[in-house]
Parts: C-alpha cells; structure tokens; sequence
C-alpha cells in the first residue's frame, strides 16, 4: 500500500511507521513524507531514511484553498492511495478531503469524541477525567470529528501533568498507528456511509 505521511513537527509516529514498513512488517511503502514546516524535525529522520521528502509552506500561498491544491498536486506526483496525517497541524479543506474520500487517516491525543481540538492533555486534567488516550479515525470535514477506528486507553493519577499524560500517550500511538495501517493494507479496513468498518463490521 503506497502511503504519504503528512507532518508538521517531531514525527515521531512517522518514524514509527518508516521503520516498521522498512522491515517489511505493514505491507505499506511510505513513498513520501510532507511537511508545511520546513524546520520540522520529522523531516530530518524521513531522509536519514532515503524516504523522499516535500516541503510546502502556508506562507507561500494566498490562502488555503490554493495551498490544498498545491498539496493535492504535489502528492499526486507520489501516487499514494492513504494520506496518513501524523502530527499534521492544519485544516484540510473540503475540497482535499473529498479528493481522497475515506482514504486519510488521523491520530488525535485524546478519547474521541473527547476533547477534539488543541491542549488535550490540559483539557483532561482540568476536567479530573480517570482515564485519557488516543484514537485513531477516519478524516472527514468535521474536524477531529470522522469515525473512530481503534482507541488506547491509560489511567490519569493525581500525579500526572501534560507531559507525563504526553508521553505515556504518545507509546500508546506508536503501538496503534501501525496497527491500524496493516489493517488497511490488509484491505481489511474500510469507511462506508460514515462509519469505520473492520472485517465487514461496523466498528
Ligand atoms: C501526536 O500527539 C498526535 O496525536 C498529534 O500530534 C502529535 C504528533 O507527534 N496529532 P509526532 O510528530 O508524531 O511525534
């Protein structure tokens, strides 16, 4: 399965996923990883792994919709079938997301519907939640609001902070965001009527 990895900072998911397909272990080729910030450090590992690599500035388009479809054409160039958002910190427009329709994936820091937006962490913090993770869902035009394919879950103590909630949900994301690309690679994965679907059932 040919895949493009969209980021905009660390990308420590899309390194996660470089390695694994390189071994050969999703049946996923990552044919590019692209970026909207050139100084992101994601950008750094893809070509320390030959992965090739594109970077598209915001500030270089009037405004969004061009950018998208600066993006759209730039991506086409690398033939993916899934657009796999890892850390992607901005808003594709309708017009982009109906190009790959049902075929972008997103990985959101909190239990979705929860807590969709920014500041997760803080958020769950604040509201004295017992429990916190991450989902992994289907991109539709409703912002961190397409259906949701596989969760992880961990407990909040007294004691944690953003950054400990952070980290202990980013080992949560490395463990299911190439879960659910195998299962797409699989064929086994699909999103019909607005629902997520694994095996033929409605997840
Ligand atoms: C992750 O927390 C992800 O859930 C969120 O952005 C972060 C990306 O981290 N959407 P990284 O760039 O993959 O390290």
């Amino acid at each position: 399965l040919p895949i493009a990895i969209l980021i905009s900072g660390r990308g420590s998911n899309m390194r996660v996923i470089a390695e694994q397909a390189a071994k050969g272990a999703l049946m996923t080729d990552v044919r590019v990883v692209l970026s909207d910030q050139p100084t992101a450090a994601g950008l750094g590992i893809a070509r320390a792994m030959n992965i090739p690599t594109e970077v598209l500035e915001p500030s270089k388009f009037p405004d969004r919709a061009s950018f998208d479809r600066a993006l759209l054409e730039v991506l086409q160039g690398y033939a993916p079938e899934l657009i796999v958002l890892a850390g992607f910190m901005r808003i594709l427009t309708p017009d982009f997301i109906g190009a790959y329709a049902g075929r972008i994936l997103n990985i959101h820091p909190s239990l979705l519907p929860k807590y969709r937006g920014l500041h997760t962490h803080r958020r769950v913090l604040e509201a004295g939640d017992a429990e916190h993770g991450v989902s992994v869902h289907f991109v539709t035009e409703e912002l961190d609001g397409g259906p949701v394919i596989l969760q992880s879950r961990i407990p909040v103590t007294p004691a944690d902070t953003e950054d400990s909630l952070s980290a202990r949900v980013q080992q949560c994301e490395h463990r299911i965001y190439p879960r659910v690309l195998e299962w797409y690679a699989q064929g086994r994965l699909a999103f019909r009527d607005h629902h997520a679907w694994l095996d033929g059932k409605r997840l």
